[in-house]
């Protein structure tokens, strides 16, 4: 098949690449590497890399036009600096548009966009049911919305997945790699009093196998493990693999630019694909863990105001 994928260069992005090029498909980044790296778009066959913004559609509609895709994994996201509004905007909402408009021209048969929770803003039910409402409220969050909202404006199917904390090779935002890379360092750390969702890469390149099949569902889903382990408990496992003692570290309040608890319902997903979690909590984070051994850590990345002291 023919994929093009905006964001290529990033965390799921690439992954999905490293996935899918031994599987014979033929694949097209757009990437501007705001948060993504040159090097993970090597020069290898059937890989094709744009550099430059999804923001700019004259560039987008000569990529689709070049490459006539037949699938579209729209990965590229704006975050990194929760005050660039006009950034967030073009990337996440212009950037959808110009994929929306240019995907209806050139024939496209579906497109797959990756949500932030974040778009369910702070949940009024636990666990955050497929349907449930959305209220984002940050710069991030409402410019993915936004965007979310003109892909399904558009002509061609969308599959939107409202996606956990995904980890796997080279993750660089979120509280493992922070922890990893600062009690390493024999830095100071704080855990906010919150709690997240996560999923092993594992089981999200299995979702995506099935996503793409031609005939897949399309619409809205939440994909996640539906379990909430607090950021303290990332902690202590990141401190025990390091081999340091139980310690104890400041818990802080739930920022305001931030949400108390997500976890996500995913009994969707499930059902219409056919999918499910095969890899447990403590797994997840010992494989994460296990790869930043071999791999390290380099710069990270939050899309909060807090996440830049941390
Ligand atoms: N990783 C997760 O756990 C997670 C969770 C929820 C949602 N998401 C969504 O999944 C997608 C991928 O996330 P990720 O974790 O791989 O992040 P990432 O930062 O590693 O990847 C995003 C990629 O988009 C590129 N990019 C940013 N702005 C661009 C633009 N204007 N034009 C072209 N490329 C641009 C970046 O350089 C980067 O390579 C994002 O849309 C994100 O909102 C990810």
């Amino acid at each position: 098949m023919r994929i093009l994928i905006t964001g290529g260069a990033g965390c799921l992005g690439s992954n999905l690449i490293e996935h899918w090029l031994p599987h014979g498909h033929e694949i097209f980044v757009i990437d501007n590497f705001a948060t993504g790296k040159r090097a993970l778009v090597p020069d290898v066959a059937g890989l094709t890399l744009a550099e430059g913004s999804i923001a700019d559609a004259a560039l987008v509609e000569a990529c689709f036009a070049r490459f006539q895709p037949e699938l579209v994994v729209h990965s590229a996201a704006s975050y990194k600096d929760p005050q660039h509004w006009a950034e967030d905007t073009a990337s996440n909402v212009m950037g959808a548009v110009n994929i929306a408009k240019s995907a209806a021209l050139h024939g496209v048969k579906r497109i797959i966009h990756f949500q932030t929770n974040l778009c369910f803003g702070r949940p009024q039910k636990l666990p955050v049911p497929n349907d449930h409402p959305l209220a984002p409220f940050t710069s991030y969050g409402i410019t993915k919305t936004a965007g979310e909202q003109m892909l399904f404006l558009g002509a061609v199917p969308v599959l939107s997945l409202r996606l956990a904390n995904v980890t796997g090779p080279r993750l660089a935002i979120g509280p493992i790699p922070t922890f990893y890379k600062r009690l390493k360092a024999g830095q100071k750390c704080f855990c906010s009093d919150t709690a997240r969702d996560f999923m092993d890469m594992a089981d999200f390149l299995a979702f995506m196998d099935k996503a793409i099949a031609l005939d897949a569902p399309t619409g809205v889903f939440n994909l996640a493990s539906g379990e909430a382990h607090t950021i303290k408990e990332i902690f202590d496992l990141v401190a025990a693999h390091l081999g340091l003692p139980p310690q104890d570290v400041p818990i802080q309040p739930v920022a305001a630019d931030d949400v108390a608890v997500m976890m996500l319902d995913a009994s969707a997903a499930k059902a219409a694909f056919g999918w499910d979690i095969k890899i447990g909590f403590k797994e997840t984070i010992a494989r994460q863990l296990a790869w930043y051994d071999a791999h390290g850590v380099n710069e990270t990345y939050s899309h909060l105001s807090t996440g830049k002291a941390a």
